[in-house]
């Protein structure tokens, strides 16, 4: 019997974690299992192509520094949805059937898809519909996904904002300004929260509690009068304005991503303070980072995992982090809860409890 012959891929934002994800799939897959591993280049761009952009994996791929690097070298895609394409013209057309056809024309056993809620729903839904067999592994720096404690990429994130907020200290110590980090996270607040517990700010905005700028001067008074004259302040990127309104940031080629409310912070609290403000925003420094040890050893448990789901014909599953286990569940299941921080969360009680400024509802 030949051996069984399956494919990765990685699609969506990329983020620190993934290469460890490829090269743990690709040991277990090949050293329990003898069967050979494809890597698909740039997500289901790659299955599009013809012949299907996708390279054989060998453990001479994995001697160098993959494991440590960020990003993933097999390449990804964020943009369009492989229903709804964009083409140059402005339409938009159909290219699922091209991507199953790719899928098919390699003759794999199974595919593994590395990637957020998005790109899971896509290839759980050209999976139905292509008859193609997948397991998913959930990997987003915004650490959304609902039915997993942590997804790939997460801890690099918050490592690296805390990092950020370690070298702010100092500046903002110096000049005594407020120092403000804007972070990613999309619609959850993962990241500004953790990273500004870890990395002692003062003040932390997430979407899901609502702020005012008098809120934030009043912790400023505070602080003041404690005779502390500089401040750390995280906001993370889709945090609105006091209006309600967001603020996005639109790109040459039309594409629009959430970012600025760092600056609009900023601004408001010069107008009505002599509080001097200088805003960093971090952007995809947090995507691209060498993974964490935590990453890494996720990514790597996540990656065993998905390669015996396959190999046990288990399929349409996502393997989960629960209780310090890797556990599977429906890819339905996985992406049907979207998880934000919530007031319950032992978290936000620590944050509070450090006195740190969140919003005037907590
Ligand atoms: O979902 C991951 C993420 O990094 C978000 O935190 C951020 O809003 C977005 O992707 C940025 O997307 P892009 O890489 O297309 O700029």
């Amino acid at each position: 019997m030949s051996n069984k012959k399956i494919g990765i891929l990685t699609s969506g934002g990329d983020c620190g974690g993934l290469n460890a994800a490829i090269r743990s799939i690709f040991y277990r897959a090949k050293n329990k299992y003898n069967m050979d591993v494809f890597g698909i280049k740039d997500g289901t761009a790659g299955l599009m192509q013809r012949p299907v952009a996708a390279v054989q994996l060998t453990h001479k791929t994995f001697e160098g520094y993959l494991l440590r690097q960020g990003g993933t070298f097999l390449g990804s895609t964020n943009k369009g949805n492989p229903f709804k394409f964009p083409t140059k013209d402005g339409k938009f057309i159909d290219t699922s059937k091209e991507i199953i056809e790719g899928y098919h024309q390699m003759k794999l056993d199974g595919l593994i898809i590395i990637g957020g809620d998005g790109s899971m729903q896509i290839l759980k839904k050209l999976a139905k519909e292509g008859d193609m067999k997948i397991v998913a592994i959930p990997k987003t720096i915004d650490n959304d996904v609902g039915a997993t404690e942590s997804s790939i990429g997460f801890h690099t994130a918050v490592d690296v904002a805390t990092q950020a907020l370690d070298n702010l200290q100092s500046t903002a110590a110096s000049h005594r300004r407020a120092m403000i980090l804007e972070v990613m996270g999309r619609d959850a607040g993962h990241i500004a929260l953790n990273a500004g517990i870890a990395g002692g700010a003062d003040v932390i905005l997430i979407p899901e509690i609502k702020y005012s700028i008098d809120g934030i001067i009043k912790k400023l008074n505070e602080m003041k009068k404690h005779d502390v004259q500089h401040s750390l302040i995280v906001v993370a990127e889709a945090v609105k304005k006091e209006d309600g309104s967001r603020v996005m940031h639109k790109y040459m080629d039309g594409e629009k991503r959430l970012g600025g409310i760092g600056d609009y912070i900023a601004s408001e609290l010069m107008k009505k303070t002599e509080t001097e403000c200088r805003v960093t925003a971090l952007g995809h420094v947090q995507r691209g980072a060498p993974p964490t040890a935590s990453d890494r050893i996720l990514a790597s448990a996540f990656g065993v995992y998905a390669v015996d789901l396959l190999n046990q014909e288990k399929f349409d599953r996502m393997v989960a982090w629960r209780d310090r286990r890797v556990v599977d569940v429906p890819i339905d299941e996985g992406i049907s809860t979207y998880k934000n921080v919530e007031r319950k969360d032992s978290l936000v009680e620590t944050a509070l409890s450090l006195g740190i400024y969140l919003g005037d509802e907590v």
